[in-house]
């Protein structure tokens, strides 16, 4: 089976004509091939973007979701708003969002509680905030993410969770873990999904500074199921090249 690809758009294009086009190019890019590609655009453009993809395989994500699901909650946006306009999947915690909304690994475990009630897969971000090189992985700080974010979370049978784990030092850098940190990190996350009982439900993604470059080495690790990736999902020339590498294989 190919590696899955999630593209996150943060917080581009400006205008809705730029996502219309970046947009068609991913479909221009993925036509016929056999490849898993989810499209996570800012949300002003979910009603667009939806409806764009509905003659295509292509999912789509938001980028985060509320804990509620209605209610006097400025600024939120539930679950039952994004199935009702065709999302499939919702990014949790990523570290920027974690950031900028000071989130707790308790907020993160509500958003991912509303998530799956709302019949939507999580793609849930994990990284390790203090460190700034690859030197150091800490583990402490992953497994509290993981606990907590997951803390009595049960999957249906048919329900998954995406973990996407992305060192915050490789974000939007250039540069990538190395093969065997992903590799160490995946082995590390699925001993700790063991122990809530969820290693059979929950696939492992990478993300940080994925691009046509990197992407070769990355897909020979076995374990990761596959990518979340930011600044390579906005050009054209990089991400046909990471769909034609990744349906390849
Ligand atoms: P990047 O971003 O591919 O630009 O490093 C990945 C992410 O933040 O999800």
């Amino acid at each position: 089976m190919s590696k899955k690809l999630f593209f996150n758009w943060k917080m581009n294009p400006t205008t809705s004509s730029q996502a219309t086009e970046l947009f068609e190019e991913v479909v221009k890019s993925s036509e016929s091939l056999p490849v898993h590609i989810v499209v996570c655009p800012p949300f002003v453009y979910l009603p667009l973007i939806c409806e764009l993809s509905k003659k295509t395989n292509i999912k789509i994500g938001s980028q985060d979701i509320s804990t509620q699901d209605s209610g006097s909650l400025t600024g939120e946006i539930s679950g039952s708003m994004l199935v009702d306009l065709g999302c499939q999947y919702s990014i949790i915690g990523h570290s920027e969002t974690r950031e900028i909304n000071h989130l707790s690994n308790q907020d993160v475990n509500q958003k991912i509680k509303h998530c799956l009630q709302s019949n939507l897969t999580p793609i849930f971000c994990i990284g390790y905030q203090a460190d700034k090189t690859a030197k150091d992985i800490n583990y402490t700080e992953l497994s509290e993410q993981i606990r907590q974010g997951l803390q009595d979370i049960k999957l249906d049978n048919d329900q998954t969770i995406y973990l996407a784990y992305e060192p915050v030092w490789a974000i939007g850098t250039g540069k990538t873990a190395s093969n065997s940190i992903i590799a160490e990190v995946t082995k590390f996350i699925l001993e700790e999904l063991k122990i809530l009982g969820l290693d059979s439900k929950v696939e492992i993604l990478y993300g940080g500074s994925v691009d046509d470059q990197s992407i070769t080495e990355l897909i020979k690790i076995e374990q990761v199921s596959g990518f979340l990736i930011g600044g390579a999902s906005l050009k054209p020339e990089k991400f046909s090249r990471i769909i034609e590498i990744v349906s390849d294989k």
